[in-house]
C-alpha cells in the first residue's frame, strides 16, 4: 500500500501540481478541496497525467466533523500538505475577516485532527512575503518577520506560528513550512495550470490573458524602482519544480528521527525584473504583448529573491526548470483554456 497523503487544496494551482508530482513519486494523495477557487475538471485531468484518479472529498477545511470523517477512512497518514487558503492579497485588504476566518480556521482544524490521529508528517504552504520589505533582496530564512501589509500576509505569519506552537507540545508530528517565491508556469503537458478567477493580480496570468486578448494591455507598475531597469525583480519558480519540494520535504521529515519544525525558503535564487519577463515572454512565445509604463502599485517591495541554500543542503533539491520553460509552459496552457471556452 503506497504512503497516503491528506492534500487540502489539492484541486488549486499548486495543489494539483502537488498532486501528479505525489502520485509520480509514488504516494497516494487524498484532496481535500471545496472548490471555492478550483475546478472539478482539474481531477480528470490529474488523472490524465498520473493514470491515477485521486480521492476526492468535496470539503469545506474549517467542518472538523467532516474533515475527520476523511482522515478516519485510513489506517495510516504519512503525511499532511495544507494548501487550502485564500490568496487574493487586495481581497484580503477589503475583506480580512474572510482570510482570518477561513486560513487560520482552516488550519486550526486541519492541525487538531491530524494531531489526534497521530499524523507525523506536515507541511505548510507559506509565502516569502512574511519577510516584508527587506533592505537586502537576498533573504536566507534567517531573515526577520516583518509587519505584515495586509490581511492575507498576517495570516501566513499567524500560520506558521500556529504549526510551530503546535509542533512543539506534540508527540507525534514533525513539520516544515515553506516559503514561496514567485510561482509561474503549468505543466508542460498543458493539462493544468493556474484558473484565476477575474482580472489575475499576479503578473504572468495577466501577461498571458493579454497575449491572448482577454485583456487590452498589461501596465507594468512602475519603472522608476531603484533596479537595473527600473521595475520590481522577483524570483520566479516553475510551479512543477516547487510541486517536487513538497515532495522532497516529505522525505525529508520523515528520515528525521527527532521532531522538527524547519523553515525552508522555495525559490530558483534569481532574480528577475517585469521587463525581463516581458521580454522573456515574447522570445519563447514568438508573440508582442500590448503593455504600458503606469504608476508603482502600492505595497509593492522594490526587489526580493531567494536564498535556496538552504532547500539545496536539507532537502537536496534545486530548480530544473528557467523562466523561460514556465513563460512557455504558461502560454500553452493559456491556449488550452482557449481551447475549452471555445469548445
Ligand atoms: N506586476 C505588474 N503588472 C501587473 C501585475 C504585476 O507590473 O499587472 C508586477 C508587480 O508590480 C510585481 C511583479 O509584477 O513587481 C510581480 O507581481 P505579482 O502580483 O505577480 O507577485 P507579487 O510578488 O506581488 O506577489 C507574490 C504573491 C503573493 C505574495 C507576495 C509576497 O503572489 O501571494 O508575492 O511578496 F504575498
Amino acid at each position: 500500500m503506497n504512503k497516503i497523503v491528506v492534500v487540502t487544496g489539492g484541486a488549486g494551482y499548486i495543489g494539483s501540481h502537488t498532486v501528479v508530482a505525489l502520485s509520480d513519486a509514488g504516494y497516494t494523495p487524498v484532496i481535500i478541496d471545496d472548490f471555492r477557487n478550483a475546478q472539478p475538471w482539474i481531477i480528470d485531468r490529474i488523472e490524465q497525467i498520473t493514470g491515477h484518479r485521486p480521492a476526492v472529498f468535496d470539503i469545506d477545511c474549517q467542518d472538523e466533523v467532516k474533515v475527520a470523517k476523511v482522515f478516519d477512512q485510513y489506517e495510516t497518514i504519512f503525511g499532511l500538505i495544507h494548501f487550502a487558503a485564500d490568496k487574493a492579497v487586495g481581497e484580503s485588504v477589503n475583506n480580512p475577516l474572510k482570510y482570518y476566518q477561513n486560513n487560520i480556521g482552516s488550519l486550526c482544524t486541519v492541525l487538531k485532527v491530524a494531531e489526534e490521529r497521530g499524523v507525523r508528517n506536515i507541511v505548510f504552504s507559506s509565502s516569502c512575503t512574511v519577510y516584508g520589505a527587506v533592505s537586502d533582496p537576498v533573504v536566507t530564512e534567517n531573515h526577520p518577520v516583518k509587519a505584515a501589509m495586509s490581511p492575507y500576509g498576517d495570516t501566513k505569519i499567524t500560520c506558521e506560528k500556529i504549526v510551530r506552537f503546535t509542533q512543539a507540545v506534540s508527540d507525534s508530528m514533525t513539520a516544515i513550512l515553506l516559503r514561496y517565491f514567485n510561482p509561474i508556469g503549468a505543466h508542460p503537458t498543458a493539462l493544468i495550470g493556474e484558473l484565476p478567477q477575474g482580472i489575475p493580480n499576479n503578473l504572468v496570468p495577466y501577461i498571458a490573458q493579454t497575449a491572448k486578448g482577454v485583456r487590452e494591455k498589461l501596465t507594468v507598475f512602475g519603472n522608476d524602482y531603484n533596479t537595473p531597469d527600473g521595475t520590481n525583480i522577483r524570483d520566479y519558480i516553475h510551479v512543477v519544480d516547487l510541486a517536487k519540494a513538497h515532495v522532497s520535504a516529505l522525505a525529508y521529515l520523515s528520515s528525521k528521527e527527532k521532531q522538527i519544525c524547519d523553515i525552508v525558503n522555495l525559490g530558483s535564487g534569481h532574480g528577475t525584473s517585469v521587463l525581463e519577463i516581458i521580454e522573456s515572454f515574447e522570445k519563447v512565445n514568438d508573440l508582442k504583448l500590448n503593455y504600458e509604463i503606469g504608476p508603482r502599485r502600492p505595497g509593492d517591495v522594490e526587489q526580493i529573491y531567494a536564498d535556496a541554500s538552504k532547500a539545496k543542503n536539507l532537502l537536496g533539491w534545486t530548480c530544473e526548470y528557467e523562466v523561460e520553460d514556465a513563460l512557455k509552459h504558461a502560454w500553452e496552457w493559456e491556449k488550452t483554456i482557449e481551447k475549452m471556452e471555445t469548445k
